[in-house]
């Protein structure tokens, strides 16, 4: 089943379980305003517990851009209380999307600047093409990350990495992203979607439930208020009272494979 839809900023469509959300401000190099973030939490609570859908691939219109950050334009005249409602925004966008209990997939097809790295950074997996670039050039513009990339890059490629590159505003090219962890993989464009679609296809069938718990337990080490450990035995021992594990583990003793229903 094909689902299309489409907003100023963004076009959304559900296809083979996937749902594809495209940032469409290809002119701007999709720079997200806030009504772009806005449309892109919306989409991706949609299909929180929509049963069809089992992953998403979020990327930018275009050859050239994922996103070249925040729309500087929106913002530059902003007073100290409408920037931090921005950053709150933000942060709330990026967290709806770390959150997602499906993979959420970020296909970097060029430059990730700014907020744009944010967004890729809260993704659960990153591919980038041959041509991407990363950079948080916030210090450049007199700023520093608004949408927790002082959080989430030091989380994936470590501290003395994240300070330097945030206090210098580099920008990383594909490779050196995929040697520091910041990326899991790096393909030709022509085969960045593919890529996307092929991880997705090897999560599809597994339990939906497993799923959603790693995402939860992996979540649960990075939030101060929650220990991660115990997030784990609790998320461990509730799936003895469900259907996917009984049909999981049934599955490997009777040597098929395992259908599940999510239950
Ligand atoms: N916000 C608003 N508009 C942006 C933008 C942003 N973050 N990034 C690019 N654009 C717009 C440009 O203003 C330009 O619009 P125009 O054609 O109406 O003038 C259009 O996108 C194309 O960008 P341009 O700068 O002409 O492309 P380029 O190939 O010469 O340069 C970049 C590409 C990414 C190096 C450059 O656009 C850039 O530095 N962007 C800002 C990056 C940034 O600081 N991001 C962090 C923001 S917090």
């Amino acid at each position: 089943m094909t689902t299309n839809a489409m907003s100023q900023n963004i076009s959304t469509r559900i296809e083979q379980s996937i749902l594809y959300i495209t940032i469409t401000r290809e002119n701007k190099l999709n720079a997200l305003n806030i009504q772009t973030l806005k449309d892109i939490k919306e989409a991706v609570l949609a299909i929180y517990d929509n049963h069809e859908v089992k992953g998403v691939i979020l990327t930018g219109a275009g050859q050239k851009a994922f996103a070249a950050g925040a729309d500087i334009s929106e913002f530059a005249n902003f007073n100290v209380e409408e920037g931090t409602r921005m950053s709150a925004e933000g942060h709330a966008v990026l967290n709806a999307i770390e959150k997602c209990p499906k993979p959420v997939i970020a296909a970097v097809n060029g430059f990730a600047l700014g907020g744009g790295n944010e967004l890729a950074m809260a993704c659960h997996i990153r591919v980038a093409a041959e041509n991407a670039k990363f950079g948080q050039p916030e210090v450049n513009l007199g700023i520093t990350p608004g949408y927790a990339g002082t959080q989430r890059l030091a989380q994936l490629i470590g501290k003395g990495r994240a300070l330097e590159f945030l206090m210098t505003a580099d920008i990383m090219n594909a490779q050196d992203a995929y040697r520091m962890g910041l990326v899991n993989h790096i393909v030709p464009q022509d085969q960045l979607i593919s890529k996307c679609e092929d991880i997705l296809s090897k999560i599809k069938n597994k339990s939906p439930l497993a799923i959603a718990s790693v995402i939860r337990c992996v979540n649960a080490h990075y939030e101060k208020k929650l220990d991660g450990n115990n997030v784990e035995i609790n998320e461990f021992g509730n799936f003895f009272g469900s259907e996917d594990f009984k049909e999981g583990t049934q599955a490997f003793m009777e040597k098929r494979a395992a259908d599940f229903k999510g239950k």
